[in-house]
């Protein structure tokens, strides 16, 4: 498989075959995810890799007890790291001060983003399953105090991986891809359209089946109203917010 193919064979995979994930397979993929575009050539990033059960279970109250937290063999967090940048240029006698605000924290997140996107396509052209936890920017206080992260570093991106336990797991229906790309300049969505480009998604069955136990009227209410709530997002806005701040940038 290209890795063409392998991207569009993405599904997210949330349980795993009780098949360890061999040193060399780890490898290759943290080798791809380790020479992605990087800003400026600085890599900002740095990566945690978890297979210490003790240490899997410390997280996963973080991780809102998701299941994948700790049934996963493997768990790869990617940070924002200008830490081992500004190390350099303490070494170098050079001031670190350039990079301590949200710029440079934009490059960093970027960096860590493109590596854990490099990883995720490398683990699945060798045959595992990825999905992402979202929930490493919501508790993120807790993670930097379990993983012992140092100011100017911060986890962005988390994903658990081993190999799928239902490799026939089926993709998840999406937006049309005509929807999503725009020519030269960005073109407004009539409602027609609109009604178009989610109507996949809110006919797959476990989403009527979602609406209808909630006692929703559509899918967007599920989303807005359930699954990711004002209130919640507010909160963890604030944390983040925060965060950021007290870790440097
Ligand atoms: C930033 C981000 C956070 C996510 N967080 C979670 C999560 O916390 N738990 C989970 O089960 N899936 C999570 N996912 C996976 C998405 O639910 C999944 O990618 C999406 O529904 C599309 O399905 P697919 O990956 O199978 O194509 C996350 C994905 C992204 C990109």
């Amino acid at each position: 498989m290209n890795a063409i193919d392998t991207m569009l064979q993405h599904r997210s995979i949330r349980e795993f075959a009780d098949q360890p994930v061999a040193k060399e397979t780890l490898d290759q993929i943290l080798a791809a995810a380790c020479n992605g575009s990087t800003m400026g050539g600085m890599q900002l990033f740095s990566i945690i890799v978890t297979q210490d059960k003790e240490m899997m279970r410390k997280m996963a109250p973080a991780h809102f007890n998701q299941p994948i937290a700790t049934n996963a063999p493997l768990i790869l967090t990617f940070c924002a790291d200008f830490h081992r940048f500004d190390r350099y240029c303490e070494c170098r006698n050079t001031p670190t001060d350039a990079y301590h605000n949200l710029q440079a924290y934009q490059w960093a997140v970027t960096d860590a983003l493109i590596a854990a996107q490099n990883a995720c396509v490398a683990a699945e052209s060798l045959g595992l399953g990825i999905c992402w936890l979202g929930t490493i920017t919501y508790n993120t206080p807790q993670f930097i105090d379990i993983l012992q992260l140092p100011k100017h570093v911060i986890p962005v991106a988390c994903i658990p991986m081993g190999y799928p336990a239902h490799p026939d797991t089926p993709l998840t229906p999406k937006i049309s891809n005509s929807t999503l790309i725009h020519h030269e300049t960005y073109r407004e969505y009539s409602e027609e359209e609109i009604n178009t480009a989610y109507a996949t998604m809110e006919q797959a069955p476990n989403n009527v089946n979602m609406v209808k136990e909630n006692h929703f009227h559509n899918l967007a209410e599920d989303w807005v109203l359930r699954r990711y709530k004002k209130e919640d997002n507010e909160y963890f806005s604030d944390l983040l917010q925060k965060t950021i701040t007290e870790q440097g940038f």
